[in-house]
């Protein structure tokens, strides 16, 4: 029977007797007094809240306000404090923000300067990338950014080095297991055993949908299962013809993974909410969530993607399209869980585009995904799936068909816009309204057509 034990900024804790829904954020101003990192949105939006974490896997950015303490266990913790070296030398990342005039009223700074420091021990330097999780409204991100290039000439601190974290993987052990405190699964097997023991409860993955249930609406989550420690869940597997991507996956790793297969796919998830989102948020959790604006679906199903589920020992494996019956409502049983998902190793022509009001850091409004096979100026097949234009991330089966054998020109791209037209009739809401919607996915074919002829359309790019 044990608690959660971590390394909080070098030194081993153990967190007892805790709601295994309690946030990290909470825990560590209430319970340690650790007041540095702040408590913005309370939703993974503004990144005030970001500690450094390090495990297995190497040292991410994470919001600690829709974290839950079990999904530390066993790993490194580093908050703002823990920044500057044990005699209170500065980390460079502090010195630079400092020397650079980087904050005013500093709210988001604690924020800022874990991800820079983050990215400074990662060597990484697409800064906006990197701080589009981290909201500053009153200095500005110019002097931000001086700051972080500044910093990435100086070496990472010893304090922060690898050597710090000797130890904290030693310890086999894992948190206390029971209804009450929630059960942590190593393997898959185990995890069906549970949830078919179990099946009212709640499988947390990276929580980033989760954390909002618990943050947002004071929901009550009955026995917690946390998938974070399961192996097999974490693997991506190429074999030839495919690659099948485990449930337990990040959003950041399979970006990764993508780069070079599927280069549209990996751009698309470049603007997946933020680096601490993505670092946390699994694949598995992205498509069990059903959201008709997920962007990982229309991908997917562009891409002709097998899921695989489990149910104690039976597994079944279904196109992905078929899981999404109608808005909220999966193909998935109780007990049922999603193993992984497989996905064809290459697809040259993949186009995926995401519409949102704001670059980064924000859902989708559309989201649609072409793969189209063209031969000998003709229209080979099509798969074509979007996002925010029904109850579902649904296939445009119609469109496709619209396309299928006809010649490769902008009259054929024309005949299948007004198909496209015909097969959805999406909602007005916050982020779009219907005929802008629709508008916009017609568009996006029209898009997807000159990108294939090589027009550049980044929207990143200015034409003259
Ligand atoms: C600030 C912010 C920005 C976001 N931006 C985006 C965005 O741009 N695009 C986007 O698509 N999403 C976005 N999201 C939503 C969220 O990050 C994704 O849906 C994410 O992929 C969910 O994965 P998770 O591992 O965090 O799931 P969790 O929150 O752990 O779980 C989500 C659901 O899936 C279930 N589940 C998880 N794993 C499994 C499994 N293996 N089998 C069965 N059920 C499972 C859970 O029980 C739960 O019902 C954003 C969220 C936040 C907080
Ligand atoms: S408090 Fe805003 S992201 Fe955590
Ligand atoms: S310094 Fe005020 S919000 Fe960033």
């Amino acid at each position: 029977m044990t608690g959660i034990a971590f390394l909080l900024n070098g030194t081993p804790v153990r967190a007892e007797g805790e709601s295994p829904v309690r946030t990290l954020l909470d825990w560590l101003r209430e319970t340690r007094g650790l007041k540095g990192t702040k408590e913005g949105c309370n939703e993974g939006d503004c990144g005030a809240c970001t500690v450094m974490v390090t495990d297995e896997q190497g040292t991410r950015a994470l919001n600690a306000c829709i974290l839950f303490l079990p999904q530390i266990h066993g790993k490194a913790v580093r908050t703002v404090e823990g920044l500057s070296g044990p005699t209170g030398a500065l980390h460079p990342v502090q010195e630079a923000m400092i020397t650079h005039h980087a904050s005013q009223c500093g709210f988001c700074t604690p924020g800022i300067a874990v991800s820079l420091a983050v990215a400074h021990l990662n060597g990484e330097n697409a800064y906006d990338d990197t701080l589009a999780g981290n909201l500053c409204r009153c200095t500005g991100y110019a002097p931000i950014i001086r700051a972080a290039g500044a910093a990435a000439r100086a070496p990472v601190p010893d304090w922060l080095g690898s050597s710090a974290l000797t130890g904290v993987f030693a310890s086999d052990e894992r948190p206390q297991g029971s209804e009450e405190h929630g059960f942590h699964p190593r393997t898959a097997d185990e995890l069906a055993g549970l949830y078919a023991q179990h099946p009212k409860a709640t499988l947390i993955a990276g929580a980033t949908d989760i954390g909002l249930w618990v943050t947002k609406q004071f929901r009550d989550i009955p026995v917690p299962i946390f998938l974070n420690s399961i192996a097999e869940f974490q693997k991506i597997e190429h074999s030839g013809e495919t690659i099948r991507i485990g449930a337990g996956v990040t959003i950041a790793r399979l970006r990764a993974a993508l780069t070079g297969p599927h280069p549209a796919f990996a751009e698309l998830l470049r603007r997946f909410a933020s680096a601490q989102v993505r670092a946390a948020a699994t694949i598995g959790g992205n498509i069990a969530n059903g959201s008709p604006i997920g962007d990982g679906p229309p991908a997917l199903i562009a891409l002709g993607a097998r899921l695989h589920l489990r149910r104690g020992a039976t597994r079944r494996e279904i196109p992905l399209e078929d899981f999404f019956i109608e808005y909220r409502k999966q193909d998935r049983h109780p007990g049922e869980f999603v193993e992984a998902v497989t996905i064809p190793a290459a697809a040259p022509a993949l186009r995926c585009y995401k519409l949102s009001k704001r670059f980064d850091q924000d859902i989708s409004a559309v989201c649609g995904c072409f793969n189209l096979t063209l031969r000998d100026g003709h229209i080979v097949t099509a798969r074509i799936a979007f996002g925010g234009m029904a109850g579902i991330p649904k296939r445009a089966s119609h469109t496709e068909a619209a396309l299928t054998g006809q010649a490769w020109s902008e009259p054929t791209i024309r005949a299948a816009m007004a198909a496209l037209a015909e097969e959805f009739a999406p909602l007005s809401d916050m982020r779009a309204s219907a005929s802008y919607r629709l508008r916009a996915a017609q568009n996006m074919l029209l898009r997807c057509f000159h990108d294939l002829n090589g027009v550049p359309v980044s929207v990143l790019e200015v034409a003259p």
